[in-house]
């Protein structure tokens, strides 16, 4: 994905290379946030929380926290020209500030390591949907037939296992290798087919009748149906579907050439993003309100309507095997953003070298994947924090999931936004971030004051409930 070219045509000293152009950044940082989060995340997360009044605080957690937080973290990586760990203390060296402010992209690192190990575990899910969807098991299918496909796959650790094995295995096996010019390829065409296949999912549902009521669901604020713990989930989804707060984005910076504009690429990924998202919703609600399933069924929600959705639909079989493919590849260059931090930090302090690291990282990662696996069938009863009225019936999968996500990644987050906002030059990221006069102020004044301030009282907020 990047070019030998060396970067001291654009003024940077180090010999790093260079994104081939500014589509290339842009498809790599879109391949790593379009992912699991948009698809099967976003869909199970508003169906728990109530609809529109979540999303709408999702929308605004993006606009005014994601997005200025994608720029502040691309920009200490094409500054620091490093590592992520590296990056940030050279920008903090050169500003005076303290070097323990990597603290960040350390905890950030723990919640990689963590997420991937049952993102790994869900993108089984999907591989073992190809199958079903390639055999017309979704063919005819109703709400019974289709439950219990998921049933038996949820109650079948060796089945989940050799999915998720497989899985991981792709995933090590890329960025063994490094990442080459194959992912930028597979990014520009597959995204867009993505893209497309939701679309056909989305056509679909405009016909089942029930499109209208799923359009109100999505959009029509009912602030009564959201708690204080939903807010603090949306905010945690705003970081988990832009791969923000675990350094994944300062890691790409590093790359990227000093003429493109930092401010405009991350709207145009954060508005991306955002629109799979939606479109994942407008595809699946529709389905679940046309066959009385229940919106807040939870993780399993997109495999038990968009299946149904396929049986019903003319080429079913080809559309939905197809959209699980596509979902496997988005979740896989989602995956590789996950490993990648990790496996950089780890052939630095060993002598393993780069796919030595990439097979112990995934080993350990995927040896972690076998708690949540557990978690959906043995341990299913297993709920660690159960005293806990917040955390009753989670199990060791949902933990995992709600802490690295609603914990770890805004606390990450806060901290780059209030280095960058607070011990940062401004006249550096003046001249670095690429805004001009007002949006610039805009921008600042959101990474110094509002960032920090918004995720400081969600967790104070949520402490005290
Ligand atoms: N953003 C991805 C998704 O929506 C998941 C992901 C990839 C991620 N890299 C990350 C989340 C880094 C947090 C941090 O599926």
């Amino acid at each position: 994905m990047t070019q030998s070219n060396p970067s001291a045509a654009n003024g940077d000293t180090s010999s790093r290379g260079l994104w081939s152009s500014r589509l290339a950044f842009i498809l790599a940082v879109t391949g790593s946030s379009v992912g699991l989060g948009n698809v099967w995340k976003f869909p199970y997360i508003t169906g728990e929380n109530g609809g529109g009044a979540f999303v709408l605080v999702y929308l605004a957690c993006i606009a005014v926290i994601g997005i200025p937080i994608l720029m502040a973290e691309v920009f200490l990586g094409r500054n620091g020209r490093h590592n992520p760990i590296t990056s940030m203390r050279l920008v903090a060296e050169r500003n005076l500030a303290s070097p323990l402010w990597r603290v960040s992209a350390i905890v950030g690192m723990i919640a990689a390591f963590v997420i991937l190990s049952f993102y790994s575990v869900i993108g089984g899910w999907a591989a073992a949907y190809i199958g079903h969807g390639a055999t017309g098991d979704f063919v005819g299918g109703n709400p019974d037939t289709i439950n219990a496909m998921f049933g038996n796959l949820l109650a079948s650790p060796g089945e989940l296992l050799l999915w998720h094995s497989l899985f991981m295995a792709l995933v090590v096996l890329v960025v063994s290798r490094g990442l080459k010019k194959g992912l930028e390829r597979s990014v520009t065409i597959l995204m867009p087919a993505l893209f497309v296949l939701l679309l056909v999912a989305v056509g679909y549902a405009t016909t089942t009748g029930h499109f209208g009521e799923a359009v109100t669901f999505l959009f029509k604020p009912d602030f009564g149906k959201l708690s204080i713990n939903g807010v603090l989930i949306a905010l945690g989804h705003a970081f988990f579907t832009l791969s923000l707060g675990m350094a994944i984005m300062m890691a790409y910076g590093s790359y990227l050439g000093r003429d493109v504009s930092i401010g405009r690429t991350a709207v145009i990924v954060g508005v991306t993003d955002t629109l799979v998202a939606l479109l994942a919703g407008l595809a699946i609600f529709p389905v679940v309100f046309a066959n009385n399933l229940e919106a807040g069924a939870g993780p399993g929600l997109i495999f038990q309507t968009l299946p149904l959705a396929f049986g019903q639909m003319p080429m079913g079989s080809v559309f939905g095997t197809l959209f699980f493919v596509l979902l496997v590849f988005a979740a896989w260059t989602s995956a590789i953003s996950l490993l990648e931090p990790v496996v950089e930090w780890v052939e630095e302090k060993t002598t393993l070298g780069r796919s030595g690291s990439a097979m112990l990282v995934g080993f350990l990662c995927w040896a972690l994947g076998i708690v949540s696996i557990l978690s959906l069938n043995l341990w299913s009863d297993v709920t660690p924090l159960a005293m806990f009225e917040r955390f009753e019936g989670k199990t060791f999968f949902d933990l995992m999931d709600y802490f690295t996500a609603n914990v770890m990644l805004p606390l990450s987050g806060m901290l780059t936004a209030l280095f960058v906002g607070w011990c940062v030059a401004r006249e550096s990221l003046k001249k670095d971030v690429g805004l001009d006069g007002k949006l610039f102020g805009v921008w600042y004044g959101l990474t110094r004051y509002v960032t920090p301030v918004a995720v400081a009282v969600v967790f104070v907020y949520n402490l005290l409930s």
